[in-house]
């Protein structure tokens, strides 16, 4: 049997809450048709945005969405979706489903949607196709005080008088690829010359994201911060990068093997937090550089989801997700002196999406209750775990624990697809009590997953838990105990 020590007095920082943070970019059917239905719609919404989804949304208290891409930011033009004359674009991913851009939804809807489920907008800055002054304009038309400039005035005349919130601004993205096929070296010249441009007008507190790596490009991040170590005035206040658990296998039709294979290739974000950091480390950047991990989720191939493949690179979500989810949100937790934010890609209708939406229906898929189980570590104290007999990954446990108020949370997830699991709970240097209040989100059928007709197959259990007892998790379960 497993023992979990929570060892209370190790103490590894507080978890940002923005490590529970959320993408919604412009394509297939993540906006149009899934959290955007449009204000003449029949289907309930709140001026244009899904009603039933922005109340699941704000359940779960996400903290902040990133917006409008992804690629797509690097073909947008944020004049295009202000004001009543909205531009029909080509959009960036429309070559691959054929799709256009109304502009429907632009900057106003978009920060209306954040405050609407009391998140923080975070704006992916086109580098590759504007300039830096048009980017510093559209800076300007948020942030600028009411009455101040002529663009401050037009964003008044648009309907918001006062400035927007737009704490988090990332300048391009996958600048390695899509966003331009750039050198490190190149990237970081264009992120200088942006930077020089959009950091003196910004507000004090908001932060200038850095451009980072695919992945294990450690290549990247090493030039990129040799770049930027022996700057005087440029300005960053994060550093990126992305990574997705894709390993070649299907989304619904796995076995034993297909479990493992995307338990292990998510294993691997541990290793990327810690190289990458540890590579800005190096240059002495690690304060200014504190990792942001843009893009993270399984990636299987599309088709899977209730669009049948209408909906660009939507698939069906089982208990592995889930799984995928709750194993990398215990490593940013117990990472989370080197993480400020994550975001998992996408919220809806997209690759691991939290919901799944289409005419009247929304619903939820077993990544979103994980999301809703671990909501209390956001702004908590993350505290040290250690567990006996934990070694071989795929016949193990993934843990992290937090206080906040007094409450501890802890959560656990079973990684074997075989074998349940016993274990302890114990405390070191605080009592934990007798009883304690635990969730269970499990399916028997680890290819289980919701759908409109079904859309509760897979969902959270209440149970009472007696921690003086040994603890069963069944294969495939993820628990959260709280106390
Ligand atoms: O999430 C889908 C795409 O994946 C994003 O647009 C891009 O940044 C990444 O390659």
């Amino acid at each position: 049997m497993k023992k979990i020590y929570l060892i209370y007095p190790d103490k590894k920082g507080t978890i940002a809450p923005e490590i529970y943070g959320h993408f919604s970019e412009h394509i297939g059917g993540v906006i149009y048709g899934g959290l955007w239905v449009g204000k003449e719609s029949e289907i309930p919404n709140i001026r244009g945005w899904r009603k039933e989804l922005v109340e699941k949304l704000k359940n779960i208290n996400p903290p902040v969405l990133r917006w409008p891409g992804g690629c797509f930011a690097e073909t947008y033009d944020w004049r295009d979706g202000i004001g009543k004359n909205r531009p029909v674009r080509h959009n960036w991913w429309g070559y691959m489903d054929g799709k256009y851009e109304t502009n429907e939804v632009g900057t106003h809807e978009f920060v209306d949607l954040c405050e609407l489920v009391g998140a923080k907008p975070y704006f992916a800055v086109n580098i590759t196709s504007i300039t830096p002054m048009q980017a510093r304009n559209w800076m300007d038309y948020c942030l600028s005080p009411r009455g101040s400039t002529t663009l401050a005035l037009e964003r008044e005349a648009n309907g918001h008088p006062e400035p927007f919130d737009i704490p988090f601004w990332g300048i391009g993205n996958e600048n390695w690829g899509d966003g331009g096929d750039m050198t490190p070296d190149y990237y970081a010249l264009e992120y200088r010359r942006f930077s020089a441009v959009l950091n003196n007008l910004k507000r004090e507190s908001d932060r200038l994201f850095v451009g980072g790596a695919n992945a294990a490009d450690y290549n990247w991040t090493h030039d990129v911060c040799k770049n930027l170590s022996d700057v005087s005035h440029t300005k960053f206040n994060g550093l990126t990068y992305h990574f997705y658990t894709c390993p070649g296998v299907h989304c619904l039709d796995f076995d034993e093997n297909g479990w493992n294979k995307v338990i292990s290739t998510a294993q691997q974000m541990e290793y990327l937090i810690d190289r990458h950091y540890a590579i800005a480390k190096g240059f002495g950047l690690e304060k200014d550089m504190k990792l942001v991990v843009d893009e993270w989720g399984c990636w299987f191939s599309g088709g899977s989801g209730p669009s049948k493949g209408q909906n660009l690179f939507e698939q069906q979500s089982t208990m592995r997700d889930a799984m995928v989810a709750a194993f990398t949100l215990n490593i940013f937790n117990n990472n989370c002196d080197k993480i400020q934010m994550a975001n998992v890609a996408q919220i809806c209708n997209n690759l691991h999406a939290l919901f799944l939406a289409g005419g009247e229906h929304c619903i939820t898929t077993p990544t979103y209750h994980i999301f809703d189980m671990y909501k209390e570590h956001q702004g908590a104290e993350c505290i040290g775990v250690s567990i006996t007999d934990n070694d071989e990954l795929l016949n193990s446990i993934t843990v992290s624990a937090s206080i906040k108020d007094s409450k501890t949370l802890v959560t656990i997830g079973n990684l074997s697809c075989i074998n349940d699991v016993e274990f302890t709970l114990e405390g070191i240097g605080a009592y934990i009590g007798k009883l304690a209040e635990g969730i269970l989100l499990y399916s028997e059928d680890m290819n289980a997953h919701n759908t409109f007709e079904a859309p509760y197959t897979i969902t959270p259990k209440q149970i009472q838990i007696d921690l003086t007892k040994p603890i069963l998790l069944p294969k495939t379960g993820v628990l959260s105990i709280r106390f």
